[in-house]
């Protein structure tokens, strides 16, 4: 495994990453207080509050979401494209980002800049990630959901381990400036988590707004949004017409994990979490 990615202080990236980069990223680059961030283990519903986020700067007029892909309007900033451009950009910025927290920009931790952390129950996203790397070039591909149950378990997957990262940000978690969000509750009740994203952002949204922002952030909307669904990057980093959403449910895990797997993620995941308090994973 460790020959397919590049690893960086144990954690494992993508192979056209350097170790400087990223170690120059946490050490130099300034997350300013005007800042908004997404950081998410991948695969936990960034694409989906990416979109929110855009829909409610821009009070739910979707044009800017359709016209400009999401990496020019919140750029991973461990990308060298998201970094070089994020460097360049004047005024509040849109960042995302999939670092755990000891790689993560270390100005973010003195400035007032918000961040948006969110988790999601990690059997889906083991079997999104599952479906979803199979049909990535660039990534080493599993042979099978079994193989890729034991690389997940293990964090032998690009930007290592779900239980690491999770305790990483977690910490955070009593920061004014954090809000802890679950994909889960953001199935559930989408208006309320959108409009408990405005209160922590301080925003407010006329009803209108509001409805708009739902319409344009659905499953079904962001099927149909080329900006969205990656399928114009032909041959650069999916495959054409890659679906970057596949299902879009809680719970599909079940669908596909045997139950021997599932008693032995169950065991795993007490044995690794017992330390937080189990009201912050919705879905146990
Ligand atoms: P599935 O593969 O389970 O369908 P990320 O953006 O972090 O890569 O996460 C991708 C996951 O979020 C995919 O999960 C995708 O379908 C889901 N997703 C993206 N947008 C969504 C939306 N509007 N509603 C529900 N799920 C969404």
């Amino acid at each position: 495994m460790s020959d397919d990615y590049l690893w960086v202080e144990g954690v494992p990236f993508f192979k056209n990453f350097s170790p400087e980069t990223v170690r120059q990223l946490r050490d130099d680059f300034v997350i300013k207080a005007e800042d908004v961030v997404t950081v998410t283990y991948l695969k936990s519903g960034t694409n989906w509050m990416v979109k929110i986020l855009c829909l409610i700067r821009s009070k739910g007029d979707p044009k800017w979401i359709q016209s400009v892909p999401i990496w020019e309007r919140s750029p991973w900033v461990e990308t060298e494209f998201g970094y070089q451009l994020l460097s360049e950009k004047e005024g509040p910025r849109l960042i995302s980002s999939h670092l755990p927290i000891q790689l993560f920009p270390k100005s973010a931790f003195s400035s007032k800049a918000k961040v948006i952390y969110i988790i999601r129950n990690p059997r889906d996203v083991l079997v999104s990630g599952y479906f979803f790397w199979s049909l990535v070039s660039s990534c080493k591909k599993p042979k099978s959901l079994e193989e890729y149950f034991e690389w997940f378990c293990r964090g032998n997957v690009l930007y290592g381990s779900w239980f690491d990262h999770i305790h990483g940000w977690m910490s955070m978690r009593d920061r004014e400036s954090v809000l802890i969000l679950s994909y889960e509750e953001l199935k559930k009740d989408t208006r309320k988590t959108v409009e408990k994203v405005c209160q922590f952002l301080g925003k407010t949204l006329e009803p209108e707004e509001l409805k708009l922002i739902l319409k344009n952030s659905s499953f079904q909307a962001m099927k149909e949004n080329k900006m969205s669904n990656y399928s114009f990057v032909d041959g650069i980093f999916l495959r054409k017409e890659l679906p970057l959403l596949r299902k879009g449910i809680s719970g599909d895990w079940k669908n596909h994990l045997t139950v021997a797997q599932a008693e032995a993620f169950d065991k795993l995941f007490q044995e690794k979490m017992a330390d937080l308090p189990r009201e912050l994973f919705p879905w146990e």
